[in-house]
């Protein structure tokens, strides 16, 4: 994945080559695979946001992929379709997830592209061997929901899997008028977690990685970035040494 040294965005979607277009599921389906990872009618956009910030980061089908909180597999779906076999590993803490997700791989027949879905509190750390295997690790919509232990331990898998050149991805509330972490509201069984980047930038830090933000976004893709309270795009990489 070539252009992750430059990481420059742009608010024209590129050409996608990674498509969805084989994975629309029936209503009944879609409403059910949907209420696991919310928000409510927004199964197909979600996905294709993802889809389009990978395609911009030049995700290529050689990348091993580890999707941490990967849901129902609404980007885990065509990114097994697209990435070469074997190469696409998924980790949720929901076993409610996880069998929605078995079930659309057999749906959809995917059985032959050797997709490794799994069950974890410990974002792969217990049932993956620890070493530095994943080009690209993907965290999206889940920080927002994580207690500060979860946050650690998501960002020492990052720090374990990630292999070298590679590149984690993640999104997270963004607020740099708070002090630390604050949490409001909820959805099923989490709360919404707002953070300053000084916060995320502390944990990285002591789990050897650095992390950059990229940009703000909302549903439609790319946003200006300079508002204090933002959902934002956070790249992390291994820390270079001095
Ligand atoms: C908003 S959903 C996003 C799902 C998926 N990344 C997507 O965008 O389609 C949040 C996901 O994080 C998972 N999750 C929450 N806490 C977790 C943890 N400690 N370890 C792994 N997954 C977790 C939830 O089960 C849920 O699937």
């Amino acid at each position: 994945m070539n252009i992750r040294s430059s990481d420059k965005l742009s608010s024209t979607p590129m050409k996608n080559q990674l498509t969805a277009i084989k994975f629309e599921l029936d209503a009944d389906f879609e409403q059910e695979a949907e209420a696991l990872v919310g928000p409510p009618g927004q199964w197909r956009a979600r996905r294709d946001l993802q889809l389009s910030f990978l395609s911009q980061f030049g995700l290529a089908k050689k990348d091993r992929f580890l999707d941490l909180g990967c849901g129902s597999l609404r980007l885990g779906l065509p990114l097994i379709d697209y990435l070469n076999v074997c190469n696409y590993t998924g980790v949720d803490i929901d076993p409610d997830c996880i069998s929605v997700s078995r079930r659309l791989i057999s749906l959809f027949d995917l059985h032959h592209k050797s997709p490794r879905i799994f069950l974890s509190r410990t974002f792969g750390l217990e049932e993956l061997e620890q070493k530095p295997c994943f080009d690209i690790i993907w965290i999206f919509q889940v920080l927002i929901h994580l207690t500060n232990s979860h946050v650690e331990q998501a960002m020492r898998s990052i720090s374990v899997f990630l292999a070298d050149g590679g590149s984690a991805y993640g999104s997270a509330k963004i607020d740099d008028g708070l002090e630390t972490i604050s949490r409001k509201g909820d959805w099923r069984q989490y709360a919404y977690v707002h953070a300053p980047l000084s916060y995320y930038k502390k944990v990285c830090s002591k789990m050897g990685l650095q992390i950059q933000e990229i940009g703000a976004f909302n549903s439609d893709g790319w946003i200006d970035p300079t508002h204090p309270e933002r959902l934002s795009m956070l790249k992390i990489s291994k820390k270079l040494s001095d």
